[in-house]
């Protein structure tokens, strides 16, 4: 990615962060309306899954421009997802679903470019999310 569009992705984000909360809600939504058998893989607390899930892109957000980082960050996300045995399905459908979320928050402020930077960005994590 080029410094303008880790400026889009990290700038857009600091507009939707006092807003996260309604961000992990809108993913989720995305995400059991694309893959409805998502939801009984849930298992645990999703207030606390929620938090997480933001927690992850926050931090991935911030190491866009440190690639060693974002790899590692990469890494976890495949060994949180290992035993689901998730796959291309499932990793497209988290894209579509968190920049669906991001529209559904921003609203006009997620511009074409803005959009195009963020599908750039969830590209390079979540690409490595699922192992096949
Ligand atoms: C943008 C993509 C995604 C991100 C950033 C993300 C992030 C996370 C994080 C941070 C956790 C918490 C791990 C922990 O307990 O420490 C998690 C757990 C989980 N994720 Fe994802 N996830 C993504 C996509 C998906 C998709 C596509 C699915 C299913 C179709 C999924 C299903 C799950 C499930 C079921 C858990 C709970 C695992 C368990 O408690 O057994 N995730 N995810």
């Amino acid at each position: 990615m080029n410094t303008q569009e880790i400026d889009f992705v990290q700038q857009s984000f600091a507009l939707v962060f006092a807003r996260k909360a309604d961000l992990a809600e809108r993913f989720y939504v995305h995400l059991f309306a694309r893959i409805p058998e998502a939801r009984a893989m849930f298992r645990g607390d999703f207030l606390k899954q929620k938090t997480m899930l933001t927690t992850m892109i926050a931090a991935c957000v911030k190491k866009l421009d440190d690639r060693r980082t974002l790899q590692e960050l990469g890494e976890q996300l495949v060994l949180v997802h290992a035993h689901l045995d998730l796959g291309q399905r499932e990793t497209e459908a988290a894209k579509r679903s968190l920049i669906a979320a991001l529209r559904d928050v921003l609203g006009a402020d997620l511009d074409r470019q803005t959009e195009a930077a963020w599908g750039r960005a969830i590209g390079l994590v979540a690409g490595t999310m699922t192992r096949h």
